[in-house]
């Protein structure tokens, strides 16, 4: 079957390589993909969200099957308009997209359905926010209620950066995404990211990550879309994991439907594992950026019959196998990343990095100048590798990073820092 993959970073990347192991799979195609994917599959520059011109080429070329990375065009209705035009679609419907597409609703939903979550109050009246921050003290946490680039919320440690974090917010900083607020207790503990794919009815867990948001070594330094992951995230243990399949993912899947609004796609729970069990601080309608890239080097199972068994609504007859090895990913990123990448290095010696064993190397923010591979964006390469142990695998992925000859480009030196703590 012909399958499109929409999107152009690591993530699509690793969806792409996973896919093209896939003895289903005939032709790949890839909108608008970069220079790694061009080697897997057919990329064309259509506008992801021109829904016309993308379900126009799903007929042309035949494609069974969408898999959307980003949420962006999820949320602004892409899976709707080529559902309706017959196409089948891996991904949520505009209306489920809003689970991460507003906080507000997210929080409601889990208000409604008794799901574990930090306590919370909705506000667009700068007013009434202030109240609520004075009356609950720091640290509390604020939120622009949509999508902002993942700079939405301030985690405040005073009331006086609380009460400017919403006067700015509610100030138009992020447009029509800060409207709206969600100011909500402050979690202390964990995070763990975990992923299940969802057919509407079903849940399929897939399995845990630890992703590395800030841009410099210790947790320090401005937030990023993520600087590196490993998987399995051995803080999640099977019980908790038990746990989070039958207090969070499971009860949300069940009112989604219940609420017309069924899911179908890859469910990606943030938890803080709180001293009171695991709490869910956000939901993403998508894989993450960089766990898809670990989630993939571990799997064992074809993903492509996967995706079609959520489309399908299928998955409850569905299994996967996974390798007990860790995968771990370093994200090297542009000078400059995230305030002001700077673009246009050359990036020199990949082959020989690749070539360590069990290292992949997935593009992010890269395009070919005829055979020279030039730094595109903020977040331009992952490397990735398997061990046995985070050790191992952290090790290998070092060892490519060091021969990528590339200086307009840094990355965090102490990925997987708490998985080795864990021993
Ligand atoms: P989000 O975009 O919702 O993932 O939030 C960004 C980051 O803020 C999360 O990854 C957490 O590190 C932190 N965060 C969000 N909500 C809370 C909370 N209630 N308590 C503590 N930290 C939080
Ligand atoms: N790495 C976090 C995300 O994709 O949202």
């Amino acid at each position: 079957m012909n399958v499109l993959v929409i999107g152009s970073g690591g993530r699509e990347h690793a969806l792409c390589w996973a896919l093209s192991a896939s003895p289903l799979l005939d032709r790949l195609h890839c909108l608008p993909g970069n220079a790694g994917i061009a080697e897997l599959a057919s990329c064309v520059a259509i506008d992801p969200f021109d829904f016309a011109s993308v379900a126009r080429f799903c007929q042309t070329e035949a494609i069974s099957l969408v898999v959307v990375g980003p949420e962006a065009p999820l949320v602004a209705g892409l899976a709707d308009h080529l559902r309706d035009a017959g196409i089948r679609v891996f991904g949520p419907s505009a209306k489920a997209a809003m689970l991460e597409g507003s906080k507000g609703y997210m929080k409601d939903l889990c208000a409604r359905h008794g799901i574990p979550t930090a306590a919370y109050g909705r506000f667009d009246d700068l007013a009434r926010a202030e109240a609520f921050i004075e009356a609950h003290g720091a640290p509390i946490v604020i939120k622009a209620d949509g999508l902002a680039a993942g700079k939405g919320v301030v985690v405040a440690e005073s009331v006086d950066e609380a009460q400017a974090a919403a006067r700015e917010m509610l100030g138009g900083r992020f447009g029509a995404a800060g409207a709206s607020l969600v100011i909500e207790e402050y979690l202390d503990g964990e995070e763990v990211s975990f992923f299940a794919l969802v057919d509407g009815r079903h849940a399929l867990p897939l399995a845990a990550a630890q992703d590395h948001k800030r841009a410099f070594d210790g947790d320090q330094g401005p937030n990023t879309g993520g600087m590196g992951a490993y998987s399995p995230a051995p803080s999640l243990t099977p019980a908790l994991e038990r746990e989070v399949m039958e207090r969070i993912v499971r009860p949300t899947v069940a009112a989604m439907l219940e609420e017309g609004a069924p899911f179908v796609g890859v469910l990606f729970a943030g938890l803080m594992l709180t001293a009171d069990g695991p709490k869910l601080l956000e939901y993403n309608v998508r894989f993450g950026d960089p766990e898809a890239q670990v989630l993939t080097r571990r799997l064992r199972s074809d993903l492509l019959p996967a995706f079609i068994a959520a489309c399908d609504g299928t998955l409850d007859r569905f299994d996967l196998r996974w390798s007990e090895e860790t995968a771990l990913c370093v994200v090297l990123a542009a000078q400059g990343y995230p305030e002001k990448p700077a673009r246009g290095s050359e990036i020199r010696n990949l082959e020989r990095a690749a070539a360590i064993e069990d290292v992949v190397i997935f593009h992010a923010g890269t395009r070919r100048e005829g055979t020279r591979l030039i730094a595109d964006g903020g977040r331009v390469l992952n490397v990735t590798a398997t061990g046995r142990d985070a050790a191992e695998a952290r090790a290998r992925a070092y060892r490519a990073v060091d021969l990528v000859d590339w200086p307009g480009g840094f990355c965090r030196r102490d990925i997987g820092w708490r998985a080795l703590a864990h021993g």
